[in-house]
């Protein structure tokens, strides 16, 4: 069952880029996708019948019990692995690989040890062969994640605030039309990440991409997004869509996010203790 709770807000799709900002944000679609993984004992079951669209510019969270297959859809759209059935897009051309204009961005930030900060975000750059055209990029990157000052330290010189935010900068030296987010503040501590969740939303206001991000928790969704989709167990099928028409910036004790809050507790089946 699909609840709208309230209306798309129709800005979206037209925002207007920021000045300096990236590439336009992609539009994405999800139609029929269903998916398995081929065990020994049989099929596992992942992803039954999924069917989302992210306008231009959208930003989109997925909330879901763990294992229901919210990484697996993710993998889908970043093109790493092929669907089993359906149908994915983006800008209406089919997502068959993986491709610089998607990039994913996990839970554990991953960076080189031994390389500064400026050369794990000149990385993405450097494999592609544009690094020398477009070194200025780099620079670009770190001061949207506020680490200009940091470009020489090395990973085990960082907060783990930090190392996430280098993590980002290295997603956003490709020009992403897609931020695919897999719980990216998950192992930050409390204070950092309600931090980094308002930088993370002001990255997206000020570069325009669509952004699909994964997340355990209910408020960190409806805070940041305009539509939070709740997925059931595995085979995830999607239950509900609530659309969070709060302008930005938000205000954590909206009553309204509140009241959302319930709505999501409640689809995700903890509506008595709650
Ligand atoms: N490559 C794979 N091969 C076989 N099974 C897999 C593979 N990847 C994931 N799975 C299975 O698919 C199911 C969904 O996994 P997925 O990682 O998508 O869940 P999730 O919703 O992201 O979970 P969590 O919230 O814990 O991160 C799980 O049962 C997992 O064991
Ligand atoms: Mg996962």
């Amino acid at each position: 069952m699909v609840n709208a709770v309230a209306e798309h807000p129709p800005s979206v799709a037209t925002r207007a880029k920021a000045p300096g900002g990236l590439g336009r944000g992609a539009h994405i679609e999800i139609r029929s996708v269903s998916h398995r993984f081929e065990l020994k004992g049989g099929p596992l079951p992942v992803l039954d019948s999924v069917d989302l669209e992210l306008k231009p510019g959208e930003f989109v969270a997925l909330l879901g019990p763990s294992g229901c297959g919210k990484s697996t859809l993710l993998r889908l759209v970043a093109g790493l692995e092929p669907a089993a059935e359906g149908r994915l897009t983006q800008d209406g051309a089919d997502i068959v690989r993986p491709d610089p204009s998607r990039v994913v961005v996990f839970q554990d930030p991953t960076l080189y040890p031994w390389r500064t900060v400026r050369a794990n975000v000149a990385l993405g750059l450097q494999a592609r062969g544009l690094l020398r055209q477009q070194r200025h990029r780099v620079d670009e990157a770190l001061a949207l994640v506020g680490l200009r000052d940091f470009a020489d330290a090395y990973p085990h010189q960082l907060s783990g605030g930090m190392a996430q935010r280098v993590a980002l900068a290295r997603a956003l030296v490709n020009d992403p039309s897609l931020l695919v987010l897999d719980e990216p503040l998950g192992k930050l501590d409390s204070l950092t990440r309600l931090t980094m969740q308002s930088e993370l939303v002001s990255l997206w206001q000020r570069s325009g991409f669509s952004a699909l991000l994964v997340t355990h928790d209910v408020e960190e969704a409806l805070f940041m997004a305009q539509r939070v989709v709740v997925l059931s167990d595995r085979p995830a099928r999607i239950v509900a869509e609530l659309h969070n028409p709060l302008p930005y910036p938000r205000h954590r004790g909206d009553p309204a996010l509140a009241a959302l809050r319930h709505e999501a507790l409640r689809h995700l089946g903890l509506d008595a203790s709650w």
